[in-house]
């Protein structure tokens, strides 16, 4: 064989990209397995279940944080960033997690939180107890106040939770974050703030993770003299321009340098960005070839339920991604947004269909726990038991981010469903019997088993994740998408709540609703659901 030198360009697909096609299952260990009984999720409790992620046949798992936190933001709040909150066990937990996930063919990513830390990380203490003109101060953002007395905050940015994003200390001097007032932001202009993050990368690389999960990757960076941006309700800007502490054209050398230390560690180790980006072309920045591997598609993930939108943003995705040799993402659910069960209206059946098409995709796919339970975003929780900040500040996100993030039923006929002993940190619903693993498993008209059998034809049939494009078929009936993958694979999906008549594409692999007997080389496509056949 002639091995054709300099021919290939520099983003060409390498078949033996694991991350190009993988599918990677978000633990929330808060919420997945609790080891000891105390009602929260923690590591023991993950390790006691990898049979779990081994038998789904997904590729990868992404942990969110564990560190040691105050946990005001559910973990998000990092106050030492190589040490295990005792909450969700130590790092010989964690050490064997990895391991044992590794063992089970798993790879890990976890996540990394790189654009604020908790208010009780010692670097913001000592900042904090030393005053004004103390050195740690310049690793953040300390500001003056603006007013007479400086009793205003420095700039008029607002905090993604709600309300101001400065808040004012005993001695004068403000502090910036973009988050809740436990969450200071970094100041990534200061070389200890690099130097440490790369320090903290290389500590986990060599715990040996396979990669992680930046949040607020699109943070981090802020314009310089932090001005202000001259609008109220930045909230619902975020994602749709570009704001004075978003998505920053400096934050790009900041995964530069990433990029080349994930490289420096064998066995492709991945960065994956959060980047809530105003377009995906700007959100394609993070992932090129010198970069991040991926970036969530939220693009994707806010898109409606309906057959032109959904292609527009495939197409899209496909087109802005597939520009810089990046594999599209694609994502219905993780512990920020309400669950697709729930979010798209459609109930089980749709939740169902979307999934099928997700995974017919070119790409990698990102699923959140219990999604393969077929599991709805809990909406009655009482106040008294919310947890998370946003729903008690004044404005931002909408704070129902709580609903999605209620432990998991694994067996038994009421709370707390295997998941542990006692009370769980959020209640479960009294009604949730029959969506548990147990229960579900080996009824091959469960959700659990169309998960699974999925993600085994996505291993038997690797045409399903394939490549960097669709073939869209273009006879389908309005309302209808059908695309041909490689391989001889086809994927029907009827957005429509009304049965659609088809030709038949070839032989039915696997379907997310009912099997209707084939008429005269026609077919019926019921409302809401997907169909992948063989040609
Ligand atoms: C990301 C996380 C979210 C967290 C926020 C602040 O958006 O996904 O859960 O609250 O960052 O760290």
């Amino acid at each position: 064989m002639t091995h054709q030198h300099n021919e290939a360009p520099e983003t060409a697909v390498r078949p033996t990209d694991w991350w190009r096609d993988a599918v990677i299952y978000q633990i929330y260990p808060r919420s997945f397995a609790d080891g000891n009984g105390d009602g929260m999720g923690d590591l023991p409790g993950i390790r006691g279940r990898l049979a779990h992620l081994r038998d789904l046949g997904v590729d990868a798992v992404w942990l969110s944080p564990f560190y040691a936190s105050p946990q005001a933001d559910a973990g998000y709040d990092v106050a030492d960033y190589r040490a295990v909150d005792p909450l969700f066990g130590t790092l010989a937990d964690a050490e064997a997690v990895i391991r044992e996930a590794h063992d089970q063919g798993l790879r890990i990513i976890i996540d990394i939180v790189p654009n604020h830390c908790s208010d009780q990380h010692a670097w913001f203490r000592r900042a904090v107890a030393e005053g004004p003109g103390s050195v740690l101060r310049e690793r953040f953002h300390f500001r003056k106040g603006r007013g007479d007395n400086g009793e205003l905050p420095p700039s008029d940015w607002e905090s993604v939770f709600g309300g101001p994003a400065w808040t004012r200390l005993p001695d004068g001097e403000w502090y910036l974050h973009l988050f809740a007032p436990e969450q200071p932001d970094f100041n990534w202009d200061h070389p200890a703030v690099q130097d440490e993050f790369r320090s903290i990368l290389r500590f986990w690389l060599d715990l040996g993770v396979d990669g992680f999960r930046v949040d607020v990757a699109h943070g981090m960076v802020k314009a310089p003299g932090l001005p202000d941006i001259g609008h109220g309700e930045q909230a619902r800007l975020i994602g749709s321009q570009i704001l004075p502490f978003f998505d920053q054209d400096g934050v790009h050398a900041v995964y530069r340098s990433w990029r080349a230390i994930l490289d420096e560690y064998p066995g492709q180790r991945i960065g994956v960005a959060e980047a809530w980006a105003p377009t995906l072309d700007r959100l394609a920045r993070y992932v090129r070839p010198d970069e991040l591997h991926q970036g969530f598609n939220f693009h994707y993930l806010g898109t409606d339920w309906d057959a032109g939108a959904l292609r527009a943003a495939v197409d899209a995705s496909l087109s802005a991604l597939g520009a810089v040799g990046a594999p599209a993402t694609w994502v219905l659910s993780n512990h920020d947004v309400v669950r697709h069960r729930t979010r798209l209206g459609g109930g089980l059946d749709r939740a169902r269909a979307a999934t099928l098409l997700m995974l017919a995709l070119p790409g990698s796919a990102y699923l959140y726990q219990g999604e393969e339970l077929g599991l709805p975003e809990v909406t009655d929780l009482p106040a008294e038991v919310r947890q998370d900040p946003s729903f008690f500040r004044d404005s931002g996100q909408d704070g129902l981010r709580d609903g999605c993030r209620v432990p998991l039923p694994w067996s038994g006929t009421e709370p707390p469903y295997g998941f542990g002993a006692g009370d769980t940190w959020l209640p479960q619903p009294d009604d949730w019997a029959t969506l548990t693993v147990q229960a579900q498993t080996g009824d091959p008209a469960s959700t659990l088993e169309l998960y699974r059998s999925a993600l085994g034809l996505r291993r038997t049939h690797p045409g399903l994740g394939a490549g960097d494009t669709v073939e869209w078929l273009d006879d389908a009936p309005d309302g209808v998408l059908a695309f041909r993958r490689p391989g001889g694979l086809v994927c029907t999906v009827n957005t429509t709540d009304a049965p659609a008549r088809l030709s038949v594409p070839g032989r039915p692999l696997l379907t997310s609703g009912r099997q209707l007997p084939l008429l005269d080389g026609d077919f019926i496509l019921p409302a809401d659901t997907t169909i992948w056949w063989e040609e």
